[in-house]
């Protein structure tokens, strides 16, 4: 026990739990509609929503769908939305081209979004998966994920966005070098201000499964990502890894997935004081959904507190599904 505290009876630390109007004065950390970062989907077509069955409340999107989710989501105060685009087999190739083109669902659903909610923050998925025909974030040259010439695509990629409006580039792809030659290209071009919110420490994990089928990526993938995503064993190495995407011009940085990996947001945190964010990914949102469903936990009780987690392990944002619901209920409840 620390010096500082009396012993008991002096200290009950129940006095300060006693009421509701107490523990709001002793509250250490607040959630806010402002933590949160809207992850969507954008697919193909024209007035589609359709449900992912993965994901329950979670729908793939038309680019106009987008649009009216973007307004929806502003009048509830969210800020920010993440694009990821769903693609279909006949839709991927190997040299991934689709990735920079300018046409592609993502990038008519940046400039949509930025003509009808402007003040909206879009961040956007930089990996080649979604393009891919064999489902990797990478080139695979006979059998191996190749780190460079991934990276140029990957530039080519963070440019078009940047070009389409996208406020922040959003690397989610592992490969080595890339916040750097990125930043470069970026300042090149004179997108000086766009941001990169780096995925520094992604963890091969598989609480993406529900993810893979959200953009059609399940069906592709051939083999697994752990030549470039982290053992789920270490720390240290992400550490590193955070401490080199900061060094090579990331402006926030990324832990992923979240809930079982709050203890290297915490280290990030402290070691970094950078800006510092968590992706509650699919697998936790499925998880949480499916159990809700069966009636064994409550839904909305067990989602503030899953996201307040993250607040109180030192982040300052949080990549989550639940934002529209959780928005919803922290305006229901005049916060
Ligand atoms: C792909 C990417 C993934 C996620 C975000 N970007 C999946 C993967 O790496 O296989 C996962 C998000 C989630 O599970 O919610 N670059």
């Amino acid at each position: 026990m620390r010096p500082t505290q009396a012993p008991y009876p002096a200290t009950r630390l129940r006095r300060t739990r006693a009421t509701d109007a107490v523990r709001g004065l002793v509250r250490q950390n607040t959630l806010s509609v402002e933590d949160f970062i809207w992850p969507v989907f954008v697919r193909a077509g024209d007035g589609i929503e359709e449900p992912v069955p993965s994901m329950p409340g979670v729908s793939r999107r038309s680019v106009d769908k987008i649009v009216e989710a973007a307004r929806e989501a502003a009048d509830l105060g969210i800020r920010a939305i993440c694009l990821f685009p769903y693609t279909g087999l006949e839709e991927r190739t190997e040299d991934c081209a689709g990735a920079w083109d300018p046409e592609n669902h993502a990038n008519r659903a940046i400039r949509a979004i930025k003509a009808a909610v402007p003040d909206m923050a879009i961040m956007t998925d930089v990996a080649l998966d979604t393009y891919n025909i064999n489902g990797h974030d990478g080139f695979v040259v006979d059998g191996e994920i190749v780190n460079d010439r991934t990276v140029e695509a990957l530039v080519k990629m963070a440019l078009a966005q940047a070009e389409a409006g996208a406020d922040i580039i959003g690397p989610s792809d592992m490969m080595d070098g890339r916040i750097g030659a990125i930043r470069h290209a970026l300042e090149g071009a004179g997108h000086q201000n766009v941001m990169i919110l780096s995925y520094a420490a992604k963890y091969a994990s598989a609480f993406y499964g529900p993810f893979r089928d959200a953009v059609g990526a399940s069906g592709a993938l051939t083999g697994d990502k752990k030549t470039y995503q982290m053992d789920p064993a270490n720390s240290d190495e992400a550490l590193r890894l955070i401490e080199r995407d900061l060094s090579e011009g990331a402006d926030m940085v990324m832990v992923k997935p979240g809930l079982p990996y709050l203890d290297i947001c915490r280290r990030v945190k402290d070691a970094f004081g950078a800006p510092t964010f968590a992706y509650q990914v699919s697998g936790e949102y499925a998880m949480v959904q499916a159990a809700a469903a069966n009636g064994w936990i409550d839904n909305d009780r067990v989602m503030m507190e899953s996201l307040m987690a993250f607040k109180r392990a030192g982040c300052d944002g949080i990549l989550t599904y639940f934002a529209p619901a959780a928005a919803r209920l922290l305006r229901d409840s005049g916060r």
